[in-house]
């Protein structure tokens, strides 16, 4: 299985320490940040999204200090369903209801066990469709509309 991942300044510590961790198991895709230099979320976020849009990628992780500007960015791409997850039952129930796509972690928000913990809980946990597929076809219902149309409209 095939992860990308990507973080600022304030999610590159614990990139670096899952990537330990995670290669073990899965080839990682990192786009960086590289370092702790100050650099802006919504670039590393844009990377992780096209890996996965290509199909490059089958999930993705971001991470920045708290995790909310990488979900927001992440949510504006057609096709990325990213689920910001605080503990392993956030992070199942992403998989399980949501089929959320990337998972989101605060490096400022989150110690490292805990977020090997949610990694890995989030990776083994399935979409159980059923009435959550009904929601989920929702979802890329509202994706589908074309808001400069609407906007036209009004
Ligand atoms: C960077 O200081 C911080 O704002 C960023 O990592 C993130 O928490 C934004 O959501």
């Amino acid at each position: 299985m095939k992860i990308a991942i990507g973080s600022d300044h304030a999610g590159y510590e614990l990139k670096e320490n899952l990537k330990k961790i995670l290669c073990n198991e899965y080839d990682i895709l990192d786009v960086g940040t590289n370092s702790t230099e100050s650099v802006d979320y919504p670039d590393f976020a844009t990377k992780v999204c096209e890996l996965i849009i290509k199909k490059d990628a089958d999930f993705g992780i971001l991470i920045c200090g708290t995790g909310i500007g990488m979900s927001i960015t992440a949510n504006k791409f057609k096709g990325i369903y990213a689920a910001l997850c605080y503990d392993t039952n956030t992070a199942s129930l992403a998989r399980t209801h949501n089929n959320a796509n990337i998972l989101c972690i605060g490096g400022r928000t989150t110690k490292i066990q805990e977020a090997v913990d949610i990694v890995n809980t989030f990776l083994t946990s399935s979409f159980e469709g059923g009435r959550h597929k009904r929601r989920f076809e929702k979802i890329k219902e509202i994706e589908n509309i074309n808001f400069k149309e609407v906007g036209n409209d009004l």
